[in-house]
């Protein structure tokens, strides 16, 4: 089923989905409409367990220029409560990318800042070109990285935020890199091949063990190893006696490609 969205391109092959960023004109910048699109394209993605790779992506030279300054600016006509809601409403597109259960790749060209960085930041896999921009630029706006703080801080650290966030410097695909924002640097030109590469790798992974080891993560992230045992042996004790537990262990033992294996 093909859904229409106003400034989002959904494309699906197969068990990959290609979300595409649709405002070239202002970088990618995302308002209120494009947060909708977001939200519900996300919403769908939760619910269908075809989707097994997802690639996040944007129209034009730059992935994403963040938040629309304009649709900021435009809040000190609001009350409180609406310009709450509003933000509310940004939160709530970042959480909701952050736990689609498939694997999500983020392809980066040209520029990701302020909320494209945080866009990186949802996004399991991160690829971009060694031209590419990044930064956390909102302090250079007056504004600050608020909503998409929680995930760029278990990406990137206290330590490496309080310089970026605070000074709101433009860094490149190299320290973008060595912060651990993004995963592969390549050469320009060679995005898409790089992408398809993690697709290709992600596309042999089981997919509910996929969605089962994403959730374990943040359940487990900043807690003693002995608080977790409960959660990691509930965890392998479900998953291994499961069909697709039961499918990978035997096709491994009977040296045979497990079911989910896309046919060459
Ligand atoms: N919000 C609203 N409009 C934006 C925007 C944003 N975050 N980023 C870019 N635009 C608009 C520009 O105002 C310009 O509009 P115009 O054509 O009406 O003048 C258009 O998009 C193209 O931007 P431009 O700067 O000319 O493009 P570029 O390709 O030379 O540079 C960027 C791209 C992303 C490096 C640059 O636009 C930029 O630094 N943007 C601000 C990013 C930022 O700090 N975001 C944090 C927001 S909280």
């Amino acid at each position: 089923m093909a859904t229409t969205y106003q400034y989002l391109i959904v494309e699906r092959h197969g068990g990959v989905e290609r979300v595409t960023l649709n405002r070239p004109d202002v970088r990618n910048a995302f308002n209120e409409h494009v947060i909708a699109d977001l939200t519900e394209w996300a919403a769908r993605a939760h619910s269908d367990d075809s989707i097994r790779v997802v690639v996040i992506a944007g129209a034009g030279k730059v992935f994403s220029a963040g938040a629309d300054a304009a649709w900021m600016a435009k809040m000190a006509e609001y009350s409180h409560e609406d310009n709450l809601q509003d933000a509310r409403k940004a939160a709530e597109m970042f959480l909701a990318i952050n736990t689609v259960p498939a694997i999500v790749i983020g392809r980066i060209q040209g520029a990701a800042l302020g909320g494209g960085s945080g866009l990186a930041a949802v996004c399991d896999i991160v690829v971009t070109e060694s031209d590419a921009l990044f930064g956390f630029t909102e302090t250079k706006l007056g504004i600050l990285p608020a909503m998409i703080s929680p995930y760029v801080l278990q990406k990137i650290g206290a330590s490496a935020a309080r310089d970026l966030f605070l000074t709101g410097r433009r860094f490149d695909a190299a320290k973008a890199k060595e912060i651990g924002l993004v995963h592969e640097v390549v050469a320009p030109g060679h995005l898409d091949e790089a992408v398809d590469r993690f697709v290709a790798e992600s596309l042999t992974a089981a997919p509910s063990a996929v969605a089962r080891a994403k959730k374990l993560i943040p359940n487990v992230l900043g807690k003693s190893p002995a608080d977790v045992i409960g959660i990691t042996a509930e965890a392998i004790a479900a998953q291994r006696v499961s069909p697709e537990g039961q499918e990978g262990l035997k096709a491994f033992l009977q040296k045979r490609q497990p079911a989910w294996t896309p046919a060459r």
